[in-house]
C-alpha cells in the first residue's frame, strides 16, 4: 500500500509518502519514502500563537509545491499510488478545507481514492509504523490542542479514559511560557529554561491528582504560576528558570497522577501491552521519564515515536491511510471537512477531546 499524506490541521503545512503492509495477523510494517514539511511558526511568532486566517492563506501558498515535492523525492508517479490521504478535521477548519479539497482534486485527476483521516488518528496510530505496536494499547496524546488519555482498540476504534476539562497540556505551556516572557512554542522554552532552575522553589498545585477518573486539569497550575509571577517585584532570570521548573515539576506530575490511573483501567480491561505517548508535549523529556517509569513499573513497554513524528507531520496522516486502506475504508469525496471530530463519539463533549475548534 503507497499512500500520499497530506496535513494541514494547525500550522504546519505537509506532505509525506509513506509504503506499508497490514500482515493477516495485524502486524504492521511501514517506511516513508518520502516527506516535506514548511513549519508557519516565524509567521505566528509576533502573535504569540496561531493566527488562524494567517495558517489557512500560508497552506495554500505553500502546500501544492510541498506535494510536488514528496512526489518527486519518492521517485514515484501519481498512477504508483495506492489513495490519497488528508487531515480532514479536528483542526483550524480553513487549513482543514485547503488539504482536503487539495486531496479530492488529486483523487479526482489520478483516479486513486480519497480517505477522509482523523488528525487524533494520525498521532495515535504513529507507534504502529515507528515501532509496530500491536492493538490493543494505551495512549496519551498530549499537544497544543489536545490532552487525552485512549485506548486504541483499533483503527477506529478508541475508548476514551479521560481528557482535559479546561487546557491541553501544550496550551498551558505556552500560557505559562507568555507570563514568563519566553515566547511561543512555550513548551520547548520552558524546557530549556527549567534546567537551570530549581523545582522545590515553588509548591505550584497538582490538580485533579488523587482524584476519581482520567481526566486533566491546568487552569488552576496555571492561575497559581501567574499569582506567583505576580508577587515577585520582578523576574530576574533565575526567577524565571525557578518558575519554569516548578510549573514543568507539576504539570508532570499532575499528568503521571492520571496516567497511572488509566494504566489501572487498561490492565484489567484489556490484554494490551503497551503506553504510548503522542502530540508535541511529548518531547518533554521530564514526561517521558516519568511516563518510562508508570509503564516499567507496571508490565507495560513505554513507545515514544521519534520527536519529528510527535509533533504535527504528513507521514503520519499518510500512515493512517495505509491502515484505513488496509481495511477498505475510503471516503467519498462530498466528505465534509470537521471542525470538531473526536475519536470516541460515545465519550461525553469536552473541550481538548477533538470538540474544540
Ligand atoms: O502536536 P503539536 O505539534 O501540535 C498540535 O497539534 O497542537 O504540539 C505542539 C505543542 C505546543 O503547545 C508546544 O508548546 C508543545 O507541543 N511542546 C512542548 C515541547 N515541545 C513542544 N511542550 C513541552 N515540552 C516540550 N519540549
Ligand atoms: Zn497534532
Amino acid at each position: 500500500m503507497i499512500i500520499l499524506g497530506i496535513e494541514t490541521s494547525c500550522d504546519e503545512t505537509a506532505a509525506a509518502v509513506v509504503e506499508g503492509i497490514i500482515g493477516p495477523d495485524g502486524r504492521a510494517q511501514g517506511r516513508v519514502r518520502a516527506q516535506a514539511m514548511l513549519s508557519q511558526i516565524a509567521d505566528h511568532t509576533p502573535f504569540g500563537g496561531i493566527v488562524p486566517e494567517i495558517a489557512a492563506r500560508a497552506h495554500l501558498a505553500h502546500l501544492d509545491r510541498l506535494i510536488v515535492s514528496a512526489m518527486t523525492d519518492s521517485g514515484l508517479n501519481y498512477g504508483d499510488l495506492d489513495a490519497i490521504a488528508a487531515t480532514a478535521g479536528p483542526g483550524l477548519i480553513g487549513g482543514v478545507i485547503v488539504g482536503v479539497m487539495t486531496g479530492k482534486a488529486l483523487s479526482l485527476s489520478t483516479g486513486r481514492p480519497f480517505i477522509a483521516v482523523n488528525h487524533l488518528e494520525g498521532h495515535a496510530l504513529t507507534a504502529r509504523l515507528t515501532d509496530g505496536v500491536a492493538f490493543p494499547f494505551l495512549l496519551l496524546l498530549v499537544s497544543g490542542g489536545h490532552c487525552q488519555l485512549l485506548v486504541v482498540e483499533g483503527v477506529g476504534r478508541y475508548r476514551r479514559l479521560g481528557t482535559t476539562v479546561d487546557d491541553a497540556a501544550g496550551e498551558a505551556f505556552d500560557k505559562v511560557a507568555k507570563m514568563l516572557g519566553l515566547g511561543y512554542p512555550g513548551g520547548p522554552a520552558i524546557e530549556r529554561a527549567a534546567a537551570s532552575g530549581d523545582a522545590r522553589r515553588f509548591a505550584f498545585p497538582r490538580p485533579l491528582k488523587g482524584k476519581p477518573g482520567c481526566d486533566f486539569s491546568f487552569s488552576g497550575l496555571k492561575t497559581a504560576v501567574r499569582l506567583a509571577v505576580e508577587a515577585l517585584p520582578s523576574l530576574s532570570p533565575q526567577d524565571v528558570a525557578d518558575l519554569a521548573a516548578s510549573f514543568q515539576a507539576a504539570l508532570v506530575d499532575a499528568i503521571a497522577d492520571r496516567v497511572r490511573r488509566a494504566v489501572t483501567t487498561f490492565t484489567a480491561d484489556y490484554d494490551g501491552r503497551a503506553l504510548v505517548v503522542a502530540g508535541g508535549v511529548a518531547a518533554n523529556t521530564a514526561l517521558r521519564q516519568a511516563l518510562q517509569e508508570i509503564a516499567g513499573s507496571r508490565g507495560l513497554d513505554f513507545i515514544a515515536p521519534p520527536l519529528s513524528l510527535c509533533t504535527d507531520n504528513a507521514v503520519m496522516i499518510a500512515w493512517a491511510g495505509v491502515e484505513r486502506a488496509h481495511l477498505g475504508l475510503t471516503d467519498p469525496l462530498d466528505f465534509r471537512p470537521r471542525p470538531r471530530w473526536p475519536l470516541d463519539p460515545t465519550a461525553p463533549a469536552r473541550p481538548g477531546a477533538g470538540v474544540k475548534a
